[in-house]
């Protein structure tokens, strides 16, 4: 018997499924509500014989994804997707999210980007006036990994930011390492007012990698219910 908020997580997956259609090349994302989606997608290609191929966002999902049945291929022998279907850790009214809470935002970005469409799957949780309070990711590279943190501290106060406690994401005692080899520096920023600005500020300091703001990438969120009823925002 699954919880409520698996209940949720599942009833979005599988609404987003119903926009896969044979043929397509699809971007599979990362995350508990992204797993639900790729085992649907996995029983569609065992049990219907539906033909496609994805592109994983991190390397978690492409074990899942071969382990349920999906043919998978990298993003270079892809060159463009039909469709990606990830989570998000927020997404506003304008459909601007927070990514990143699983760590591999920069291969989702870099996905989701080079998709037609990017739907969201999430639960009603997960929505929010002004996006900030779940703590935004910013990958950095490790070689002057706190000189780029300072720089980042020193850019939220001239931006007159409310909140601007950093931390580096850890796994146990020593730093989280993304697939890409990079480091996490979280930000607490409690409500980001101009997320826009925010994302093209951070992305010019030398060092950030990619941040975890998506801006005009998604398309159309599917909020899931723990009744099993689904909401479409687009
Ligand atoms: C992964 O890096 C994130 O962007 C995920 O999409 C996000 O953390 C959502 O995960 P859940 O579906 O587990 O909440």
């Amino acid at each position: 018997e699954l919880s409520p908020i698996d209940k949720a997580k599942f009833a979005a997956a599988r609404r987003a499924v119903d926009y896969v259609e044979d043929g397509m090349k699809v971007g599979l994302g990362t995350g508990s509500t992204a797993a639900w989606m790729v085992r649907c997608l996995g029983e569609m290609v065992r049990e219907d014989g539906l033909r496609i191929t994805g592109v994983p966002t991190s390397s978690r999902t492409a074990d899942l994804a071969r382990q349920v049945g999906i043919e998978v291929i990298g993003l270079d022998e892809a060159k463009w997707l039909d469709l990606t279907i990830d989570g998000a850790d927020e997404f506003d009214g304008q459909l601007n999210l927070i990514k990143g809470g699983g760590g591999a935002l920069l291969q989702e970005k870099i996905v989701a980007t080079a998709s037609d469409q990017m739907i969201v799957i999430a639960d009603a949780a997960k929505e929010v006036a002004a996006l900030g309070a779940f703590p935004l990711p910013v990958e950095v590279v490790p070689f002057g990994w706190q000189t780029t943190r300072a720089l980042i501290e020193e850019m939220l106060i001239s931006m007159e930011v409310l909140g601007r406690q950093t931390t580096l994401r850890l796994n146990g005692t020593q730093p989280f390492v993304t697939d890409e080899g990079n480091y996490i520096v979280d930000l607490h920023l409690n409500r980001i007012a101009n997320p826009r600005q925010l994302s093209l500020v951070l992305n010019q300091i030398p060092g950030v990698v990619e941040n975890g703001l998506f801006i005009d990438i998604c398309d159309r969120v599917i909020i899931g219910g723990a009744d099993g009823k689904v909401e479409i925002r687009d």
